[in-house]
């Protein structure tokens, strides 16, 4: 089988890319380079580069590549940049997405894996989110996901189209340095960030109903992220008909007040943080249930936070050098 993976040379994407690779299973990558970089595409693995948003172009790579298979991460992926922008986030996550099952239904490719997120669930008020908990989301870009799995499923129920979508939930970590989040919106590039600078870690208020009143996230490592969907993929292939939709996550909640003090371990800066006031929109606690992704995947994250934050740091040193200790 031949997986076009959509938005490969991106972050999470170029990790996808490899695991295939490695899983022996043929890639290529489609990509409109605004946000990716071709230099995360390995070599041997074409890159077709072009927008989801045009049909024809993606049309073209299915039948030039003989693609038997779409893992859909293409999308743009920042909360408060959807607030700023509601209509840009539905034109590339929910437009782009509805051009791409045309093309992907008209080519007659059987299998499709869609890049969801646990920002589905908005603010859950349950101990363990499972795929059942109320899906609320509280931003335009979490909206977007949602209405993307609706596409995908609806799609799946006309079209005989096989179907998973996958609600990653805090993804850090790096699987080489050079394949580090470039960005800066998430909790560890953030600490890494102003530790870089001299300043102080910030925690974005401490007055939350949990053990340490910081927030509560399930971190997982980028890998464990691109194996699941080698499982999934391999999944569908096997059982046509399929719609699954699965957390991606360990199970386990971490503080931020507990990452921050691990960044602090592992970067070897020891800076105590700044509690600022709360970010507007954060839910106290969101950790996933992992069990229905162990029982259709039989995946399970095998990196722990250590892990995430020790590869990301190593990331980080590779682009800026200048944070390291002497
Ligand atoms: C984690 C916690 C912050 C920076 C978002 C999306 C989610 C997914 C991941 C894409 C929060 C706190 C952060 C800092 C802090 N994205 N924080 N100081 O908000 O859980 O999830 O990104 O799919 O859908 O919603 O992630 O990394 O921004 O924040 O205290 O300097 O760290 O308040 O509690 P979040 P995050």
């Amino acid at each position: 089988m031949t997986w076009l993976i959509t938005g490969g040379a991106g972050y999470i994407g170029a990790h996808v890319v490899r695991a295939f690779t490695e899983a022996d299973e043929q890639a290529v990558v489609y990509d409109d380079l605004s946000t990716g970089i071709a230099e995360r595409v390995p070599d041997g693995v074409p890159l077709v580069v072009g927008s989801i948003l045009d049909g024809e172009r993606v049309r073209r790579a299915l039948t030039d590549h003989h693609v038997t298979g779409v893992v859909h991460l293409a999308a743009k992926k920042q909360v408060g940049e959807s607030m700023e922008q509601p209509l840009r986030y539905y034109r590339d996550n929910v437009e782009g997405l509805r051009v791409l099952l045309e093309a992907v239904t008209a080519a007659g490719v059987p299998s499709f894996v869609f890049s969801s997120s646990a920002a589905v669930y908005g603010m859950p008020d349950v101990d363990l989110v499972t795929e059942e908990t109320p899906c609320v989301p509280l931003s335009p870009y979490g909206e977007t996901k949602l209405a993307g799995e609706w596409l995908v499923r609806a799609t799946g129920r006309a079209t005989g189209l096989s179907t998973a979508s996958l609600r990653y939930f805090n993804v850090a970590g790096a699987g080489a340095p050079e394949l580090a989040d470039t960005g800066v919106s998430n909790l560890v590039p953030m600490v890494f960030e102003q530790l870089t600078a001299g300043a102080p870690p910030r925690i974005f208020g401490d007055d939350y109903p949990t053990p340490d009143g910081t927030c509560v996230r399930d971190y997982i490592h980028v890998l464990d992220v691109a194996d699941a969907h080698v499982a999934a993929a391999r999944a569908l292939r096997s059982a046509p008909g399929t719609a699954l939709t699965l957390n991606i996550g360990r199970g386990e909640g971490v503080s931020v007040r507990e990452m921050i003090d691990r960044v602090n371990a592992v970067t070897g800066h020891e800076r105590p943080p700044a509690v600022t006031d709360r970010r507007p929109g954060d839910p106290a606690r969101v950790v996933a249930s992992a069990d229905r992704a162990a029982a259709e995947l039989g995946w399970k994250a095998k990196y722990d936070v250590q892990d995430m934050i020790t590869s990301a740091w190593a990331g980080w040193l590779h682009r800026h050098p200048e944070a390291g200790r002497d």
